[in-house]
C-alpha cells in the first residue's frame, strides 16, 4: 500500500494552500444543516464558532473536532462520547463538529484552526494522503507510536492500515473504522414489484434504468450540493472500468489518465446522469438516500454511512426495506474510507486527548461506535455479534477483497489533486465534454507525478 503514500512536497504546499484559501467560509454548528437531520448534541460543552474555547478552558477538557453532524452521522460518534464519560466523568468534553457532508466545510475550519496556532485536541481526518500530505508533513502531529505500543494497537490494527496512517517509522492516527465506498442501496419494494434483481453490471444498470424510467420512477438518486456525491459516484464508475489494479495505477503513475478506461467511465457517468432526479442539485447526501428510503427512487450510490442512516436514523431493515450491491462491476473490490484521529501538537488538553484516543482505539470503542455509523471497526478483532447482517458481509469482504482508496474521502491522492480531479468531474457533469475531462485529468496527473 506504500505506492498510495508518496508525498509530494509540491503537492503539499499546494495541499496547505488550498486548504488555507478556504479558510474564511467555514462555519460551525450554525453551517449548513442537513435537511433532513435530527441533529443532536448530548455533549457538555458546544463551541458556537469554528474557534475553539480560550485559554481559560480546564484542563479537564477534550475538545473533538470533526464532520459528525446530523442524521447518519452523529450518533457513532455520541456514542462513543457517552462511553469515555462514563470512563472519565472528570473530563468535559467539547463536540466541536463542523457540518457538512465529508467534510465540505470543516476541512476549511480545521485549516483555518491550524494555521493560526489553535489546533483542536484532536481532529477527524481520512488515512493516508489527506493526513500524510499536510498536517504530518507540515509536522503538525505527534508520532503515536507509544500509545501503539503501550495498547497493543500495531497487533489490533491491520498492518496495511497503519502504514497508511505512518510516515518514516512513526505512526500519526488511530482508526475508529473503515466505511465502504462502492455500494448501491436499493429499496427493496421497488425492486420485488418490477421484478427487478440487482444490476451488477453497467448494461444491466442501464436495462434496468430504462425500465424503472418508463415507469415514472427515478432509477438512481443523487445529492450532490455538496459536489463530492457526484465525485463518489464517478470513482465507483472508475473503478468498474478499470479494475482495482489499474484503478490503484493511476494514482501511483503507472497507468495513465487517459487509458481507454478513463474515457469510458466519463461516458458511462454521464450517461448514468439521465437517470437521475431532478432536484439532485438541491439535495445533500442525506436527502439523496431518503428518495430511496420512501421509495420516490430505486438506488442510490453512497458510502456505507447510507446504511447507518437506513438504521439507526431511520429504523429500516436491511434485507427489508433496503438491499445493496456491490457497484456496477467491482464485485471483489472494497473501495475504503478509514476516519482517524490524532494528537496534534501543541493542544491545550494533551492528557485528556490521550484517554480519548485510547477509548477511541478500544475494541469496546469500536463496537460502540460502528454499528450505529454504519461502518465496520478499524480493529481486527470486533465482536461481530454486535453487527447485522449488512456489516458482517462487509467486515468479511474487507479481509478477502482487493483494496482501493476513495478520491473523494481523501485516501487515493493528495488535497490538491482530489481537488482537480473534483473540479474536472463537477464541471463534465454540467458539459458533457469527455474530450475536455480527459485532457484535464490528464494534465492534473501529470501536474502532480511529475
Ligand atoms: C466521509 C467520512 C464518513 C462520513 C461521510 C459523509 O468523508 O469518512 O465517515 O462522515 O464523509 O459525511
Amino acid at each position: 500500500m506504500n505506492r498510495f503514500l508518496k508525498v509530494s512536497l509540491v503537492a503539499t504546499l499546494c495541499a496547505a494552500l488550498l486548504l488555507a484559501a478556504g479558510c474564511g467560509g467555514g462555519s460551525t454548528q450554525s453551517g449548513e444543516q442537513n435537511n433532513t437531520s435530527s441533529q443532536t448534541q448530548t455533549e457538555t460543552q458546544t463551541p458556537s464558532s469554528g474557534e475553539s474555547t480560550t485559554s481559560t478552558s480546564s484542563e479537564k477538557q477534550v475538545e473533538i473536532f470533526s464532520w459528525w453532524t446530523g442524521a447518519g452521522e452523529a450518533a457513532g460518534l455520541e456514542g462513543l462520547i457517552q462511553l469515555f464519560k462514563e470512563k472519565h466523568p472528570d473530563i468535559e468534553v467539547i463536540n466541536a463538529a463542523v457540518a457538512g457532508g465529508a467534510g465540505t466545510n470543516a476541512k476549511a475550519v480545521l485549516a483555518s484552526r491550524m494555521s493560526g496556532g489553535n489546533p483542536p485536541d484532536t481532529f477527524q481526518v481520512h488515512a493516508a494522503h489527506e493526513l500524510l500530505d499536510t498536517w504530518v508533513a507540515a509536522d503538525k502531529m505527534e508520532p503515536l507510536n507509544f500509545l501503539y505500543e503501550q495498547e497493543g494497537w500495531y497487533d489490533a490494527f491491520p498492518k496495511g492500515l497503519v502504514e497508511m496512517m505512518s510516515k518514516d517509522g512513526n505512526v500519526y492516527s488511530v482508526a475508529v473504522n473503515i466505511h465502504r465506498g462502492n455500494v448501491v442501496f436499493y429499496n427493496k419494494k421497488i425492486f420485488d414489484e418490477n421484478n427487478i434483481t440487482p444490476p451488477t453490471t453497467f448494461d444491466e444498470f442501464f436495462t434496468v434504468a430504462e425500465t424503472l424510467k418508463a415507469k415514472g420512477i427515478t432509477p438512481l438518486a443523487l445529492g450532490d450540493k455538496e459536489p463530492w456525491t457526484a465525485l463518489q459516484l464517478f470513482e465507483s464508475v472508475l473503478l468498474g472500468t478499470m479494475g482495482p489494479d489499474k484503478y490503484n495505477g493511476l494514482f501511483d503513475g503507472s497507468v495513465a489518465w487517459d487509458d481507454p478506461g478513463v474515457r469510458e467511465a466519463l461516458d458511462i457517468f454521464h450517461r448514468m446522469l439521465q437517470y437521475i432526479n431532478e432536484d439532485h442539485s438541491a439535495r445533500n447526501w442525506q436527502d439523496a438516500s431518503q428518495l430511496v428510503a420512501e421509495g420516490k427512487a430505486a438506488m442510490n450510490l453512497m458510502g456505507d454511512w447510507a446504511k447507518g442512516y437506513f438504521t439507526t436514523d431511520l429504523g429500516l431493515k436491511p434485507n427489508e426495506d433496503f438491499g445493496w450491491f456491490t457497484s456496477w462491476n467491482t464485485e471483489g473490490t472494497f473501495m475504503f474510507i478509514s476516519d482517524t484521529f490524532g494528537l496534534p501538537k501543541d493542544i491545550k488538553h494533551r492528557d485528556a486527548t490521550i484517554e480519548f484516543l485510547k477509548v477511541l482505539g478500544s475494541k469496546e470503542g469500536q463496537d460502540v461506535f460502528n454499528p450505529l455509523k454504519g461502518s465496520i471497526p478499524a480493529r481486527t478483532d470486533a465482536d461481530v455479534s454486535k453487527y447485522d447482517v449488512y456489516s458482517q458481509q462487509a467486515m468479511q469482504d474487507w479481509s478477502t477483497n482487493k483494496l482501493t482508496p476513495s478520491i473523494a474521502h481523501g485516501s487515493a491522492a493528495s488535497p490538491g489533486w482530489t481537488e482537480k480531479i473534483q473540479q474536472v468531474v463537477t464541471v463534465f457533469a454540467t458539459t458533457g465534454d469527455v474530450d475536455q475531462a480527459l485532457s484535464d485529468l490528464v494534465t492534473a496527473a501529470q501536474e502532480e507525478l511529475k
